[in-house]
């Protein structure tokens, strides 16, 4: 049955929901198409997105995230200016190639004049070299627009679960919390001209595993170019840690996160996926494990050292007190060891975003008479 699932070329959710479920000699095929399409479309190259977590002060009040606006436990902090111009610099002499710069949700014109400056300050001090992704939630497609045209050129905004039902249980019910609304984001992020991302959490609570396949199908369906998934952690200060008795294993939900990595590599061939740190949270080499499977994306952490433990979206969080530097080597070695190689000094665009960029160029020129 898998064996013939995987030799289709459009899979419905049926076909992805019995991958998903597979255990076994079909789990290891499953992996084994993945891990094979992965070295021929994308190969044994991992590209590096330095990360800087820059604040974790945020409006929303997300029921699973450890950063959400009512949790009074967590001390709240923004990076001076300096502070993220020197990580900038750090990832530009280490040749990081790119960097993702992150925060909590903040709709509001000094947020978007802030990173509006500091995008053209990083374009400055790395000659115009730095490749920069934004993961700054949901915006107005005029700051999506100003924030491109300061430089930005990739954005991840994670759908967090394509079932808007599911959503809503997630989320309180207000305005500032809306499914449609966060879709609607995603293609603004489309049209704007960036490369676009999402993601999903997997395990959470009432989640199916025809939600997650569900899942894939809405990013193959919007298209994506890059994507970050990675398992739902519980965290001891939010409301959805009621149900932490209810959850599936940790392990369970890393090899749930795995297959779905590996279901995603085969319907979606040429994007950007994403080894999320959440993974080593549960396997101290999951990330290693994933690249193997179907990744080629590491975000080592670049913020710095003192307020990497505040940006506790999860608990348990890795790489919190290790040095940019430590981190950078403790990363290679890493890296080295799943097979893979480092591409330095590389913005690493997905081929799919490429690929895209091109048929849209041929077919303008068709249009010229
Ligand atoms: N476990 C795992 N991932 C989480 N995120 C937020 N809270 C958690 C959690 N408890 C993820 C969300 C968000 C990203 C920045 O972090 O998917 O989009
Ligand atoms: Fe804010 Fe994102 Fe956390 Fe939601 S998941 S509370 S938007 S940081
Ligand atoms: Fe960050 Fe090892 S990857 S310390």
């Amino acid at each position: 049955m898998v064996k013939s699932i995987l030799n289709k070329t459009n899979l419905s959710k049926e076909d992805i929901t019995i991958l998903l479920n597979s255990e076994g000699d079909n789990r290891i095929e499953l992996l084994r198409k993945s891990a094979e399409i992965k070295e021929k479309q994308v190969g044994n190259k991992v590209y590096l997105r330095g990360l800087i977590e820059y604040s974790n002060v945020c409006a929303k009040n997300c029921y699973y995230c450890g950063i959400r606006k009512d949790n009074k436990n967590v001390t709240k902090y923004t990076i001076s200016d300096r502070e993220v111009i020197d990580a900038a610099r750090f990832a530009y002499r280490n040749n990081y190639g790119s960097l993702v710069l992150q925060s909590g949700e903040i709709q509001s014109n000094a947020f978007a004049d802030k990173i509006e400056t500091l995008l053209k300050q990083i374009k400055k001090v790395s000659d115009n070299q730095l490749g920069i992704t934004l993961s700054c939630g949901e915006q107005t497609e005029e700051v999506y627009q100003r924030w491109f045209d300061a430089g930005a050129h990739r954005y991840l905004l994670r759908i967090e679960t394509s079932n808007k039902e599911l959503y809503e249980r997630l989320h309180p019910k207000d305005t500032l919390h809306n499914w449609d609304k966060r879709v609607e984001c995603l293609y603004t992020l489309k049209k704007t001209g960036y490369q676009t991302g999402t993601g999903v959490m997997v395990g959470l609570p009432f989640q199916t595993i025809e939600d997650l396949a569900g899942d894939l199908l809405f990013m193959q369906q919007l298209d994506i170019d890059m994507c970050g998934l990675g398992p739902y952690i519980e965290h001891k200060h939010t409301p959805l840690y009621q149900y932490k008795n209810e959850l599936i294993p940790l392990k369970k939900r890393f090899d749930l996160t795995m297959k779905m990595i590996a279901v995603l590599r085969i319907i979606m061939e040429d994007i950007n996926i994403a080894a999320t740190t959440a993974l080593q949270v549960i396997d101290k080499i999951g990330r290693e494990k994933i690249i193997k499977v179907g990744a080629n994306i590491i975000m080592p952490n670049i913020t710095p050292g003192e307020f990497r433990d505040s940006y506790s979206l999860y608990q348990n969080k890795p790489c919190t007190d290790e040095s940019m530097e430590d981190c950078k080597n403790c990363l290679e070695a890493r890296i080295k060891i799943a097979g893979c190689k480092i591409e330095y000094g590389n913005w690493g665009d997905s081929l799919h975003y490429r690929k895209s960029q091109e048929a849209r160029a041929s077919g303008n020129r068709l249009l010229v008479p």
